[in-house]
């Protein structure tokens, strides 16, 4: 009798600012399993459609441009610092700007933008296991996850979160234009036909308002925990 082994899947789904990248890559150090930051994918890909000079209308270019680029997530000297490489290129910082959410929030409503995605983000399901981390992880790219959870956080909670974040990293931030962006992405994430922003069926939803990330890492790992054979 053949045995096929099924590589574990935890996902962890949310609208920005919910807290699901730094709860994730806890997770990920914690049970030693491999880690996909989603939507670095799509960021990565407003970036090289920056570069290229491809018009965020034009999807057929898009998509090309998806199913081409070359992203790797590696390491910096073994430590938690991870450089994304953009074909060859570190592009970290153009990455994680405000600009860049915003860009890759508009392709991603593209479907074939995210049928291009869809075999990349495959890729990166190997043993031990995966801690994957996006909008539609538990409901459209890992329906068999063996945990599905949902964060989610107020608006201004978010917003007052993310603040902190990039007033840390030194860059120049009002707090007022970022609760307005995080709400004009939520209402773009959750508003599109594919794969929209929204639970899985079968998700766990957390509150996040009230709970700090050690919190949210130990009622995920409890969670996953229960659902683990042996
Ligand atoms: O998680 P993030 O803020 O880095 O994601 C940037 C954008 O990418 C987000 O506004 C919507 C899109 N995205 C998506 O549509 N599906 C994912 N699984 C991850 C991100």
């Amino acid at each position: 009798m053949t045995s096929v082994i099924v590589v574990p899947v935890l996902a962890i789904d949310g609208p920005s600012g919910s807290g699901k990248g730094t709860v994730g890559q806890l997770l990920a150090q914690r049970l030693g399993w491999h880690f996909l930051d989603s939507g670095a994918l799509y960021r990565a890909l407003a970036v090289a459609a920056d570069a290229a000079s491809v018009d965020l209308g034009d999807k057929p270019r898009l998509a090309q441009l998806a199913v081409d680029m070359d992203i790797r997530f590696v390491p910096r000297g073994g430590g938690d610092v991870v450089d994304v490489l953009l074909n060859g290129q570190e592009i970290g910082d153009r990455l994680r700007t405000e600009e860049s959410g915003r860009r890759a929030s508009i392709l991603a409503a593209v479907p074939e933008v995210r049928r291009a995605l869809l075999q990349k983000q495959h890729s990166f399901r190997q043993m031990p296991g995966l801690v994957a981390d996006g909008r539609d992880m538990g409901s459209t790219v890992f329906p068999d996850a063996i945990l599905k959870v949902f964060l989610t956080a107020s608006a201004e909670v978010r917003a007052e979160r993310r603040y902190k974040q990039l007033k840390d990293k030194g860059f120049d931030v009002n707090l007022r234009r970022l609760l307005d962006e995080i709400r004009e992405r939520d209402a773009r994430d959750a508003g599109r036909e594919a794969s929209p922003l929204k639970p899985a069926s079968d998700a766990c939803i957390l509150d996040t308002s009230q709970l700090d990330i050690s919190g949210v890492v130990e009622r995920i790992y409890g969670l996953l925990q229960q659902r683990r054979p042996g």
